[in-house]
């Protein structure tokens, strides 16, 4: 608890055995996706999952290269897929999980930069927010309600 003494208004903590139903298992859901991550370069293996509105879970996880700005992270996997498969189909909720030897359990794995750039277009699309799970210090879990917590004055164009 010690690195992390504020979380952005707009986010909660939450003991992860206290998650309802629903987030604890898109919650495993991102994790058992992480495990099969292609991240050979970082062995920082990342998963998301994605509850649409229709119900459906897609998940998915990074993917490295040897060029490596040319690998994509799990976030952007999963959300570029479900737009193209689900076009027209919300995203409620991503869960982002990290399997990785390296993982030291006092910090949060917050989305990258990128990947909240692509969530608030997401939210664009849909015309509405989605939640966002991720990893918190000491086995707990951020929510936050919409990506303005995370990236506050994201890019837009005019309209
Ligand atoms: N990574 C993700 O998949 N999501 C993020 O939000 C941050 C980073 C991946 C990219 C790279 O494959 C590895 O984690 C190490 O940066």
């Amino acid at each position: 608890m010690s690195k992390i003494h504020e979380i952005p208004t707009g986010c909660t903590m939450h003991k992860r055995d206290e998650l309802n139903v629903e987030d604890a298992s898109l919650m495993q859901a991102a994790l058992n996706v992480a495990l099969k991550a292609y991240a050979p370069y970082s062995r920082f293996k990342v998963g998301a999952a994605l509850l649409l509105e229709n119900g459906e879970i897609v998940s998915a996880s990074n993917q490295e290269n040897a060029a490596y700005p040319s690998g994509l992270c799990a976030e952007r996997v999963a959300l570029f897929f479900a737009g193209s498969t689900y076009p027209g189909v919300a995203v409620k909720k991503i869960a982002i999980s990290i399997d990785s030897e390296e993982k030291d359990l006092t910090l949060a794995y917050a989305p990258c930069g990128s990947c909240r750039q692509v969530i608030a277009e997401t939210e664009k699309r849909q015309n509405n927010p989605m939640q966002i799970l991720f990893e918190g210090p000491h086995n707990q879990v951020i929510c936050c309600e919409g990506i303005d917590p995370l990236l506050p004055f994201a890019f837009r164009l005019p309209e």
